[in-house]
């Protein structure tokens, strides 16, 4: 098994650049399929749920082409089939959005229940509730979602818990759908701007992303296009507070600030210096860290998926912190990883209690999801000694050339390689 080794105590000093939005890739992915014409897109991050996507669409007999390292040509004209390999779409949680989007091309699909990060019951009844409002039948026998319409119908969608995912859906089976679908109570997370952007460039008619209400006029056929993904708002996210909490001056560039002006916020009350320009931002921690308290909330408030991360940094701060995770049911798994450096830490179901200890001491340690596997590097950057951290397959899901960027800053990070028992393999 690769594992990754942190020695910690290094500052981190330097630039570094920001991929292109993890979450945004594997919406725009999928919707290729709705396209009748060749999609270039650019920005795109090299993780792995990127390219268990592209292996998906590839297997369903789409044409995926490697432009440059960012940079795909992505032709579905060819794709026939509705139903992605059961191994490939059990990898990752987006899988589902293959559901609206083959919806949204063929009227039906056939997907295997998602897998992705294990961080409490992921349901999807508002997904389900979304396309049964547009005309289809859904049935979820088996562990398979089979959906299937004669012809999918706009419909209004009042979203009962407001969804990334469902609203993503929605939007993927509602744009070539006949007649305008109204989705109320819609996710506002910058991807969704994205996704909106992209869909609209290939000819689509969507209006309202990014406020709680969406309105997609049905069109009758989209065409290729040319696009670029926004930046990774918690890929950005996670450095700010990598140097927060191993202390530091770096420039993150390719930022869009706006979108971290929750995690800003709190950075700044911790007691680092944040200065934003138009596509970067400074973050400088030299003075002690201050506690606070998180409470989690869909877009703009403080993201979910930023929370493991600020937890390991407020594991040294001065004071009790509190965050309260109102997203996910169980997103604190990587708290027994955190105590093993020493953390401090109390959970009482949605609530963790922080007190801060003086120092964090180098454990072995396990990434129990993709960002408590950035929240095991931060700790291990900011802990005395050297760290090892398992199951990092979590962490390239979603971070491009992590260690590598990290090693620029002046961390001291590397990546060991597993052979296997080359011993036997030779004999
Ligand atoms: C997306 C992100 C994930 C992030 C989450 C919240 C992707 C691939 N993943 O996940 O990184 O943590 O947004 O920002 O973009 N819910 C229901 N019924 C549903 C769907 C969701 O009750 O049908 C609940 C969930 O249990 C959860 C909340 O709604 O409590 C938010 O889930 P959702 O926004 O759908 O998360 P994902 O899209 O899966």
């Amino acid at each position: 098994m690769d594992t990754i080794i942190v020695k910690g105590g290094n500052r981190l000093k330097g630039e570094v650049n920001i991929s292109g939005a993890k979450n945004a890739a594997i919406a725009v992915i999928p919707a290729a399929i709705l396209s009748d014409g060749v999609c270039h897109i650019d920005n795109i991050p090299n993780i792995s749920d990127v390219f268990t996507e592209l292996e998906t669409l590839t297997c369903m007999g789409a044409t995926v082409k490697m432009k440059t390292a960012n940079s795909f040509e992505i032709d579905t004209r060819g794709l026939r089939n509705v139903a992605p390999p059961y191994e490939l779409a059990r990898k990752m949680r987006a899988s589902y959005y293959f559901l609206g989007a083959l919806a949204g091309r063929f009227g039906e699909a056939s997907v295997p229940m998602p897998g992705g990060c294990d961080i409490g019951v992921r349901p999807i009844d508002q997904h389900i509730k979304g396309f049964e409002a547009l005309g289809a039948k859904v049935d979820t026998t088996g562990g398979i979602i089979n959906l299937k319409s004669d012809r999918l119908l706009g419909a209004p969608v009042y979203l009962d818990v407001v969804s990334v995912g469902a609203t993503v859906n929605i939007m993927l089976a509602a744009v070539k759908a006949r007649g305008m679908t109204v989705i109320e109570n819609a996710a506002k997370e910058p991807h969704i701007v994205d996704l909106a952007n992209f869909l609209n460039t290939m000819g689509a008619d969507v209006r309202g992303a990014g406020t709680d209400t969406i309105k997609i006029r049905g069109v009758a056929s989209l065409h290729g296009c040319s696009y670029a993904l926004i930046p990774d708002q918690i890929e950005a996210g996670t450095y700010m507070a990598a140097v927060a909490g191993a202390g530091g001056e770096v420039l993150i560039n390719n930022v869009i600030p706006k979108h971290l002006e929750s995690i800003s916020a709190k950075l700044e009350e911790m007691g680092a210096e944040i200065v934003e320009y138009d596509e970067a931002i400074l973050v400088r921690r030299t003075g002690p860290l201050n506690r606070v308290n998180i409470k989690t909330m869909p877009h703009p408030g403080f993201p979910t998926d930023m929370h493991p991360q600020i937890a390991a940094v407020l594991s040294t701060a001065n004071g009790t912190s509190i965050i309260n995770e109102s997203v996910w049911e169980n997103r604190f798994k990587y708290v027994d990883e955190l105590k093993r450096f020493g953390a401090n830490i109390q959970v009482d179901g949605k609530i963790a209690v922080i007190e801060g200890v003086e120092k964090l001491k180098a454990a072995p340690v396990r990434a129990t999801d993709l960002r408590a596997g950035a929240a095991m590097i931060i700790a291990g950057l900011m802990a005395e000694g050297t760290t090892e951290i398992t199951h990092i397959h979590h962490i390239e899901r979603g971070y491009e050339n992590i260690i590598e960027k990290l090693r620029a800053l002046g961390a001291d990070i590397c990546l060991k390689k597993d052979y296997g028992d080359v011993t036997n393999a030779a004999g």
